[in-house]
């Protein structure tokens, strides 16, 4: 590996020599200053200890011997951060989580799209309605979404809102983990109030008898409780796009001798921000948190393979995921190219799919969606590319809610265009409601199921 790409030269700050795209403009640069500093003076969200204990189980992901469950919105809000709405989300990771681990027979790792998923890319920085132009909407962490020229404008003070959200949410997480909400004999597990289609959730119900079952039988053997989760079994993600906060909760560690972004356990750099020689790269490869990159069609082999030596020199284990996301179209023809030219690097990677943000369409009515298939299809087509390719995909990376939403079309309850006004609530992308996650769990979970047995035959 060639020595400019060691960690030479940089400092939390050194991306600042380099260009920094999907930035907000603030009017008011005192006011920006003064938020950032003070956000560099608040305790971190989480701790380095947890960060490599993530690194760790993401390096055995690597190995085959876990698999990576990351989901959540696509864009959180503020008005989200009550009590409720975080149990709902949490709950159906959980869920999803139970069933993959049924259905895969390994543990999986939880990772929310939450505590912190603030700041959003956008495709243009303006967007006129009825001939007034003003800026998008970047996010509860930079403005608000109303289309107005105040609400629009970019706010510093909505840092702070957004770090003392995170920290709220997860507070919260953290103390219904340790209450016992991710414990397999928690009820939560086997509430399914919000399944109203029936054959899901008797095939639901199966599944946590059984594993209801197995757990007696362990625990009446061995006369000990088993106690599936503690509060480090769960974990934060966001996409590290907003540079000067992100920048301003990263923090060097004495014990550990490294950098970290304290602000969650797993950033990741989003589709618009991974250009080479660009400030989110130059910024992301200083710190030591296990990191995300978004991998789409846009992205050329030689592209990912410089990527992954400038931000993975050492070929660190667990250090690396790269979250495919090339849509149902796309995946046949470019995953086998990008599983290729990873391999070339010695680098090792955790592949996880996004079967998300390469399905998106907007509807002749002119709303944004994602069908269930599509997105079924992709996670599909990707487990069967992988296994063709001698790779292998370790994760999921899933955009969902635990309300019921119709933002997709499609899954079980046959979700159609005409539903999509009624309860259309996403700032931003489409997510999948709690009963479509669920079964996109299910189906994973099956479809395992089924390749085992035919590879015992
Ligand atoms: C996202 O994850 O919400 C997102 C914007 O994804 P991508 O960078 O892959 O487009
Ligand atoms: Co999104």
């Amino acid at each position: 590996m060639s020595k400019s790409h060691a960690l030479t030269n940089w400092h939390p700050a050194s991306w600042h020599r380099l260009p920094a795209t999907q930035q907000p403009t603030y009017g008011d640069a005192g006011a920006l200053e003064r938020a950032v500093a003070s956000l560099g003076r608040l305790p971190p969200l989480v701790v380095s200890w947890e960060v490599e204990a993530l690194r760790s189980k993401l390096a055995q992901a690597q190995r085959g011997e876990q698999f990576l469950l990351q989901g959540g919105d696509c864009a959180e809000s503020f008005d989200d951060c009550e009590s409720d709405s975080i149990a709902r989300r949490l709950k159906i990771l959980l869920q999803m989580s139970l069933v993959l681990l049924q259905g895969l027979k390994k543990p999986v790792i939880r990772v929310g799209r939450f505590a912190g998923q603030y700041a959003k890319p956008r495709s243009t920085d303006t967007e006129t309605r009825g001939g007034v132009t003003l800026p998008c909407y970047r996010g509860d962490n930079v403005n608000r979404p109303g289309f107005t020229a105040e609400e629009r404008e970019p706010d510093p003070e909505l840092l702070l809102r957004g770090y003392e959200r995170a920290s709220l949410t997860l507070n919260f997480v953290r103390a219904l983990i340790d209450g016992g909400f991710a414990d397999l004999h928690h009820p939560e597990y086997w509430d399914l109030r919000f399944m109203r289609h029936a054959p899901l959730r008797d095939a639901y119900q199966k599944i946590v008898d059984s594993i209801a079952e197995s757990l007696d039988f362990f625990e009446s053997m061995s006369g000990q409780r088993v106690h599936a989760a503690t509060r480090g079994d769960f974990y934060t993600s966001h996409e590290g796009l907003h540079l000067l906060s992100e920048q301003a909760q990263t923090r060097y560690i004495e014990r550990q001798k490294k950098w970290y972004n304290l602000s969650t356990h797993m950033p990741w750099i989003g589709m618009r921000t991974a250009q080479l020689g660009g400030a989110h790269v130059e910024y992301f490869r200083g710190i030591a948190n296990p990191i995300g990159v978004k991998v789409g069609a846009a992205m050329s082999a030689e592209w990912l393979q410089e990527l992954i030596a400038v931000l993975n020199p050492q070929n660190q284990p667990g250090r690396l995921t790269l979250i495919h996301r090339f849509g149902i179209n796309d995946v046949e023809q470019k995953l086998p190219d990008m599983i290729r030219a990873v391999r070339e690097t010695g680098s090792p990677v955790l592949w996880v799919c996004d079967p998300m943000h390469g399905n998106t369409e907007t509807t002749a009515g002119g709303i944004k969606t994602r069908r269930f298939d599509n997105i079924l299809g992709e996670v599909e087509a990707a487990f069967r590319i992988h296994e063709e390719s001698g790779s292998l995909l370790g994760g999921v990376h899933i955009e969902l809610t635990g309300d019921d939403v119709t933002e997709c079309i499609g899954g079980a309850r046959g979700l159609a265009e005409a539903d999509l006004a009624r309860a259309y609530k996403t700032q931003v992308d489409p997510r999948l409601n709690a009963e479509q996650a669920l079964e996109l769990a299910m189906r994973i979970a099956r479809r395992a199921g089924t390749n085992r047995r035919i590879s015992k035959v």
